[in-house]
């Protein structure tokens, strides 16, 4: 998959994601990161990119020009006719699992990071196909959210993680959240590894970890649990356990 980035701070995304299994995934071809200067199109002599807001009011404003012409730039790269083309900003709809499943369906996602108080109007409307925040609060830029996507979306990708299996059962997948895990020692500051995980019987290990899940997400994220795909066997163990709570 291609992530393009427009960015005035390309160096920050391509550092960002060249660490372990992201680093991995480019080094394989699974994944280009594509981190493009914003400021290298700018017809600015002294290379700005910004100017103050018409109407007046606080802060910078990126000018259209030059995002329009690096975006013009980055889609000639492109191998698809019509890539999304997804601005990160706080008034988007917000970022989820779901949200990175459909978009690891894409061959290519341009990413255009705002700065500043924001970006012309009139360019946001003529190139962004989404707007996608990653949560409700604000940052000073969209780098962090474009590159916090790139890393939910490339794991989703076949090959970019080991075991494909990780991928499926973990946070989210079904929206239950991941039941507790362990490693050696058994024992550890008098803490010991629940019995059951050591008995070798996998169809009970399984039945106890589903339950630890649906146990988890009814005390951590219950507002996950009414969009979660659940047996009327698994609703009835929940409401057995909420009145032994
Ligand atoms: N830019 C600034 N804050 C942001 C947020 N929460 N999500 C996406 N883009 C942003």
């Amino acid at each position: 998959m291609d992530f393009h980035i427009l960015t005035i701070f390309p160096d920050m995304v391509k550092e960002g994601l060249d660490t372990s299994i992201l680093a991995r995934a480019a080094s394989a071809g699974l994944i280009w990161i594509n981190a493009v200067d914003i400021r290298d199109y700018t017809l600015d002599k002294h290379g700005k990119v910004d100017d103050y807001p018409y109407g007046g009011g606080a802060g910078m404003v990126m000018q259209a020009q030059p995002v329009y012409d690096a975006f013009s730039a980055v889609k000639k790269q492109c191998r698809t006719p019509a890539p999304r083309v997804i601005y990160v900003t706080p008034q988007g709809s917000v970022f989820n699992q779901a949200k990175a499943e459909e978009l690891s369906k894409e061959e290519e996602i341009i990413f255009l990071c705002g700065h500043y108080e924001g970006i012309d109007e009139r360019v946001l409307e003529e190139i962004v196909t989404d707007n996608i925040s990653i949560g409700d609060y604000v940052l000073t830029g969209g780098e962090l959210p474009a590159m916090v996507m790139i890393d939910a979306i490339s794991r989703l990708i076949p090959g970019v993680l080991n075991n494909d299996v990780s991928a499926e059962i973990e946070s989210f997948c079904d929206n239950l959240l991941e039941y507790p895990q362990y490693s050696r020692p058994e024992e550890w500051r008098g803490r010991k590894v629940p019995e059951i995980l050591l008995s070798g019987h996998h169809a009970n290990v399984d039945k106890w970890r589903r339950e630890q899940s649906l146990i988890r997400t009814l005390e951590r994220r219950p507002d996950l649990l009414e969009s979660a795909n659940l047996t009327d066997k698994e609703r009835r163990f929940l409401e057995e356990y909420k009145n032994t709570r």
